[in-house]
């Protein structure tokens, strides 16, 4: 069954409740076994393996097989989930989010199932749970980890609260393809900054521990290479050369183990010839043996099944055999791993041994998060956790930091004494555009949208108006809409659409200023969400174009989650905001930021091309032999970005000076210390974010024009100096090299740049030494 009919079949907690209910009601239960025991908690460590162990050996290979499963709720079976349970043929559920479901399903497994074994509850809690933050390529505009960390946290947090001990997050794949929907879902292109932001969210949704309270395990995903479909088409297979991988797409992984997620999510995708979730040397050889992960594996959506329709596996079997022998320990939603393994191993396809490692592994991280001790859900706190003064606070401060101001002309940002605003576009009021995308079990009630911010912001000294416009709308349905997102109604005959887009451009002539929130709907963006153009959906453009010709100030706030063609409006609109989606607090954010008691300082996390011709476009690429002129490597346009990496203007202005490195030279192993005074010339308190970009000028193999190696955001008052420091340590000028196939730091002569985004100027040398 595709991942597109399970989803539609899913959700619909109350009927699917009661659709349950009633068959286990004429279910005959088993008799009670004897009382589940008290487990106590602790960390990993000998005594959880030794309590891992007994259990193990008490069970049937069946019931090792139902740990290794995982489940949605109503998955159209003959067996339901209730019996599913009582036999031992599940471990794990997910996309059940109704506190008092969990806590029922879970006194059922603790109380009735085989070995009174904690299932574990697993949902997509990606950028909130009920609170919704920016999504997490706005959290890497923050260009601040503790941003992402402290949202992740506060996510982790509501979830917990609901039995949810387990996210599928965070979506660590590097993008450097617009045109690929899931670009939303991580941080961007970038390795250095990927991995930073990936090792933030583990830490938020984990906490110090695994089982810290509060908190949930993490899950990286999706291992590998996801980001890489060729022609930015969703699922597509990813060709990636061994230098790529190892060096652009493997690390923000390698940094998500080292930060102790405790689990892995197989891609859906073929990834140079072998399906990620077949793939061994991924799963085993990278995973295991190099980043000695000690976690568990799940796999992605029917993607142990689909093994199938790679054409890689010759049936569900060969399939099950396959992805257990990789190294796929939990089957996300296809069972093929449930319903044929034990004949497999009867068959010796798959060692006994091999099972047991595998729901070892599930076991021993269920006792990590201290499901043993605590299996239920404490349903009086729920409310008392859900959509808090804190949570909202935070996510407005995390909207505030994430987003990017890209053009400010004449000073028209922040907004000075206005007595009338039109506040204009297909997403100026709408709620669930304004979350974004997977925010499935978000408060779409609770959201605040941009006109209700500047309503709240500037209303009681301007009159504001407001209209759509125009109508946006995806080509095909989405595979959420219909169960966790309806699209807002639209107006349907062209006359009508004509007599709104005249409408919004008098309110627009009648307005001290417009501002016009464009960009894409959130089911334009995610997952099965690719695009052919980058342009702006629907009549959008024409609207911008419109209003500008009014002659009136309009300030453009772009809500979407991937670089869109803004070229005209780069050269026309006097102020552009890229504000992402923001959040249920969004619209409090944006106003904020309108009026100046908040000042952007976050930072872009993708290039930002001029059209989609010059996809895929980054800044870390390799040098040419017309190293100087690669503006000209098209004869019909420019080359060079819309916007470079980093970049992000402020209501004031930085200068930098005063560069200078630690010492000339370090040796192989050390570190540098790299300082450069910065000043606030400006009358605005705000942040710049100091970046550090290398070059290593010879190697055994040809490195990047430039690549980061270092950032911080520092806050600054008006006129503020300060000195900001950043370590280089040579570890990260290692590389794998695609000549002597080995990872190494290689000696020799290093350029380094420090700037406010990566054409930055301020430049030192070094040299590594031996
Ligand atoms: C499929 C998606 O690829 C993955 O990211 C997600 O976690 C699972 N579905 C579960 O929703």
């Amino acid at each position: 069954m595709s991942f597109d009919s399970l989803l539609r079949g899913w959700l619909r907690p109350f009927a699917v409740c009661g659709l349950t209910l009633a068959l286990v009601g004429g279910f005959a239960p088993a008799p009670l076994l004897a009382a589940a025991p008290v487990y106590e908690k602790t960390p990993a460590g000998a005594k959880a393996e030794r309590f891992v162990d007994d259990l193990l050996g008490k069970m049937t290979l069946e019931e090792k097989l139902g740990q290794m499963s995982q489940i949605p709720l109503n998955q159209k079976e003959d067996v339901t989930p209730d019996e599913r349970i009582l036999k031992g043929q599940v471990g794990s559920f997910l996309f059940v989010t109704d506190a008092k479901e969990i806590d029922r399903l879970q006194h059922l497994a603790v109380e009735r199932g085989p070995h009174h074994i904690p299932l574990i509850f697993g949902f997509d809690v990606i950028h909130g749970f009920r609170t919704i933050y920016p999504v997490p390529l706005a959290l890497a505009a923050s260009w601040d980890p503790s941003v992402a960390e402290n949202a992740e946290s506060m996510a982790a947090r509501e979830a917990s609260a609901v039995g949810v001990r387990w996210t599928f997050a965070p979506m660590v794949d590097i993008a450097r393809d617009p045109r690929w929907g899931r670009i939303m879902e991580g941080a961007g292109e970038d390795p250095y900054l990927g991995s930073q932001m990936a090792a933030a969210e583990v830490r938020g949704f984990q906490g110090p521990e695994i089982g810290s309270a509060d908190h949930i395990l993490a899950c990286v995903k999706h291992f590998a290479g996801y980001g890489a479909a060729a022609g930015g088409r969703d699922y597509d297979s990813s060709d990636i050369s061994d230098n790529e991988l190892w060096n652009v797409y493997l690390p923000p992984f390698e940094a998500a183990v080292n930060a102790g997620a405790g689990s892995v999510m197989s891609a859906y995708m073929d990834l140079n010839g072998v399906p990620a979730t077949g793939n061994t040397f991924l799963l085993r050889d990278v995973l295991r043996d190099k980043w000695k992960f000690d976690g568990f594996v799940v796999s992605d959506w029917d993607s142990v099944f689909n093994l199938t329709t790679h054409g890689f596996a010759s049936g569900p079997e060969d399939a099950a055999v396959r992805a257990v022998n990789a190294g796929v320990d939990m089957e996300m939603t296809s069972h093929v791993m449930r319903d044929n393994l034990a004949d497999a191993v009867k068959k010796g396809l798959v060692k006994e041994s091999t099972i047991d490692a595998a729901v070892r592994q599930i076991l021993l991280m269920k006792y990590r998060l201290g499901l043993f001790a605590h299996p239920y859900v404490d349903l009086a706190r729920v409310s008392a956790v859900e959509e808090s003064a804190e949570e909202r606070d935070g996510a407005k401060a995390a909207a505030e930091k994430t987003a990017v101001l890209l053009r400010d002309e004449g000073g028209l940002l922040p907004l000075k004494s206005v007595k009338s605003i039109a506040v204009i576009g297909p997403l100026a009021d709408s709620k669930a555009d304004t979350m974004g995308s997977w925010s499935l079990a978000g408060d779409k009630d609770a959201t605040v949208t941009v006109l209700d911010g500047i309503r709240r912001r500037f209303g009681a000294t301007a009159a504001i108006t407001s209209t759509k416009g125009v109508e946006i709308e995806r080509g095909q349905p989405s595979i959420f809409d219909s169960q966790f997102w309806s699209p807002d109604p639209v107006l349907k005959t062209a006359a009508a659409r004509e007599a709104e887009f005249n409408h919004a451009i008098d309110l627009v002539k009648q307005a001290d200023v417009s501002v016009l929130v464009l960009g894409e709907a959130q089911n334009m963006s995610g997952e099965r969400a690719s695009r052919l153009s980058l342009k702006l959906p629907g009549e959008q453009e024409r609207l911008l174009e419109a209003a500008v010709a009014t002659g009136k100030p309009v300030v453009l706030v772009l809500l979407n989650a991937r670089p869109l063609n803004i070229t005209w409006a780069s050269e026309h609109v006097p102020a552009i905001l890229e504000a992402w989606y923001p959040g249920t607090e969004g619209g409090d954010a944006i106003a904020a930021l309108l009026a100046g008691d908040a000042n952007p300082g976050g930072k872009l996390p993708v290039t930002w091309p001029r059209s989609v011709g010059q996809v895929p476009i980054y800044y870390a690429h390799y040098l040419t032999q017309i190293p100087h002129d690669r503006d000209t490597m098209y004869w019909d346009g420019s080359s060079a970005p819309l916007y470079p990496f980093g970049y992000g203007l402020s209501y004031t202005t930085f200068a930098l000076s005063n560069l200078r490195v630690s010492a000339p030279d370090v040796k192989s192993g050390g570190a540098l210390t790299v300082s450069v005074d910065v000043k606030n010339t400006g009358a605005a308190a705000g942040d710049e974010v100091i970046q550090l970009y290398t070059h290593q000028r010879a190697g055994s193999a040809s490195r990047p024009v430039r690549e980061l190696k270092g950032f911080r955001r520092v806050s600054f008052q008006p006129g503020e100096e300060k000195t900001v420091t950043l370590t280089l340590d040579t570890k990260e000028l290692g590389f794998w090299s695609a000549a002597t196939h080995r990872w190494a730091i290689e000696p020799g002569k290093f350029d380094l740049w420090v700037g406010t985004d990566s054409n930055a100027k301020e430049h030192a040398e070094f040299t590594v030494l031996p």
